[in-house]
């Protein structure tokens, strides 16, 4: 073999190795699903369906309580879209393509805690998101046309949802629309979003808040606008998230003027903590005659059984003391039995 030979065997070897890996590629993506699959996860049974190119959620397999949607070219949410599914209880539609949500779209879905709609292209939300018995988080995060709309969103107050988590962070927000009391509320991302004020009176409503994250969103407001806001954050214990805190450090910041937190605040964060008590106690006292129910069910249950196996025992007794007192041949049974029939006939 002469070095040419040699080179050209080489060649050869290299080219069959990337043909192979094309190979391998296209295997793959040939192999990859085209339909949902059905998995279970942390429990529970859930239809995976995401990256599927999909512009309707096909018929799936009943009693799931996962639905990863994300990812898809879904644009409308019909109140019949999901109305079979009403076991769902996390339900992720990020990524698609939604605009419109028809006003029922989720009213069926009342075991529904997680809810990401992110990514999307929302131009209206439905009011019955927002009293969804059990829904806890919320994100709406990266709709850039969602602003549109929030300023005139009308919701019936307090919402019902127990939101505890709310991500309406990338939405181009300029005002923040006021959601009423929100009691339950720990974690309120309203982060990249254009804010041309921010009232410290909105978070005055969220009594059990934790962080807020106002990252790149307080950037056209003036300094002394911050002032009672920041104090607001740094009294009820609430940790902001911000890019750059060396603002809030300046002169300019601790110069501006020193106002009292307004009385309107303190009385709207009081309501909050009624609704929070009032709230919690419901939930307890439900748990309660739920056990006091439960334990009363169950004894019932091991009485009834009770009963019955002192029954039992007394019949076997009873069988038992006949046998041994009569000891009656059995023609006697079988001439009565004969009588019987004879009767009938
Ligand atoms: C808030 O949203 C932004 C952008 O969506 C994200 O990067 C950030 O991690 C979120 N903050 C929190 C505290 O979750
Ligand atoms: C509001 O409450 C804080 C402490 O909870 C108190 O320091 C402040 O004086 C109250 N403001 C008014 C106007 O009542």
């Amino acid at each position: 073999m002469n070095r040419l030979q040699i080179c050209a065997a080489l060649l050869l070897l290299a080219a069959c190795a990337g043909a192979k890996q094309i190979m391998t590629d296209i295997e793959a993506l040939a192999s990859a699903p085209t339909r949902c699959t059905y998995e279970y996860a942390y429990d529970m049974y859930g239809a995976h369906c995401a990256g599927l190119r999909l512009s309707n959620i096909p018929s799936l397999r009943g009693g799931i309580e996962i639905l990863d949607f994300s990812d898809n070219k879904l644009q409308e949410i019909h109140s019949d879209t999901l109305s079979s599914y009403s076991s769902i209880k996390f339900l992720y539609l990020s990524e698609n393509q939604i605009y419109s949500i028809e006003e029922d779209a989720f009213s069926y879905l009342t075991n529904l805690q997680t809810l990401d709609l992110s990514k999307n292209v929302i131009l209206a939300l439905s009011e019955s998101i927002f009293h969804l018995p059990s829904l806890r988080k919320l994100y709406l995060n990266g709709n850039p046309l969602l602003h549109l709309h929030l300023s005139s969103l009308q919701l019936t107050k307090p919402i019902r949802a127990p939101l505890e988590l709310l991500d309406l962070s990338e939405c181009k927000i300029k005002e923040l629309p006021y959601w009423g009391l929100l009691p339950q509320l720990i974690l309120y991302n309203i982060s990249h979003n254009p804010l041309k004020s921010i009232d410290a009176q909105h978070f005055s409503a969220m009594c059990k808040l934790s962080k807020v994250d106002i990252t790149k969103s307080i950037d056209n407001l003036k300094l002394c606008d911050l002032r009672i806001t920041i104090s607001w954050f740094q009294e009820k214990k609430i940790y902001f998230e911000l890019d750059d805190y060396t603002k809030l450090n300046s002169r300019e910041f601790e110069s501006c003027p020193k106002r009292e937190i307004p009385e309107n605040l303190n009385f709207t964060y009081h309501e909050c903590r009624t609704l929070f008590t009032q709230v919690q106690s419901t939930k307890t006292s439900r748990r309660t005659w739920l056990t006091i129910g439960g334990g009363l069910a169950g004894f019932l249950v091991g009485f009834v059984l009770l009963l019955y196996v002192m029954h039992r025992h007394n019949v076997a007794q009873t069988k038992r003391a006949l046998k041994e007192t009569k000891k009656v041949p059995v023609g006697a049974d079988q001439q009565s039995s004969t009588v019987l029939l004879d009767d009938v006939a």
